[in-house]
């Protein structure tokens, strides 16, 4: 994955469901997982979130710093690897992923969800953003059973019900399916 040009998903406009989300929401502690060049952190920051995020791409974050710098306000950006890191923080109150847990080998993804239980707070919420795959093995997505992995970690009825998966169809028609 490169940073040289301007990777066609780095739109720059945070969607729609996380405005949504910080217009109805106190602010609170927030954490952006694969992050990018930072545009929803910076967003959740300007609506007064102590906001953080993680990428393990280096030029990601000098580019998320920089913007962050010329927005005036005040994250918490990042190199890390979102599985190996040990120490994320946390608790959050708003735990973020658009974009990267979909490309995450399936051999990662039980890590990624034990780290997501350890930090996201009782009562926070997380929201995912994702494509969804009938066939996670070859095609990257996310499928039914990494949906039905969501629900099999530990405290499941809180996670359960913060959990929100806004998915792309084929039709490039965006719905929540969780
Ligand atoms: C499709 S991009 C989305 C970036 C950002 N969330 C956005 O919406 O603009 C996926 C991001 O996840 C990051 N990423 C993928 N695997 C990662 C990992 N294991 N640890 C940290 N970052 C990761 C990539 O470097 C990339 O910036």
């Amino acid at each position: 994955m490169s940073y040289l040009g301007n990777p066609p998903w780095e739109s720059g406009i945070t969607p729609p469901e996380l405005i949504d989300f910080i217009a109805s929401h106190p602010p609170g502690r927030a954490l952006d997982l694969g992050c990018g060049s930072g545009t929803n952190v910076i967003t959740l920051a300007q609506h007064g979130w102590q906001a953080a995020g993680i990428d393990y791409i280096p030029r990601a974050i000098r580019a998320g710093r920089k913007k962050a710098h010329h927005a005036d306000v005040d994250v918490n950006l990042r190199v890390d690897d979102i599985i190996k890191t040990e120490n994320m923080g946390g608790p959050y109150d708003l735990v973020l992923d658009m974009g990267c847990y979909h490309g995450l080998p399936l051999s990662l993804r039980p890590a990624y969800r034990r780290n997501l239980i350890d930090i996201l707070d009782k009562e926070g919420t997380y929201l995912l953003y994702a494509l969804t795959t009938e066939d996670a093995e070859h095609i990257p997505g996310v499928s039914q059973a990494d949906i039905d992995g969501f629900s099999q970690i530990g405290r499941m009825e809180f996670f359960l019900a913060q959990l929100h998966i806004f998915a792309i169809s084929e039709s490039g028609d965006n719905h929540g399916i969780g």
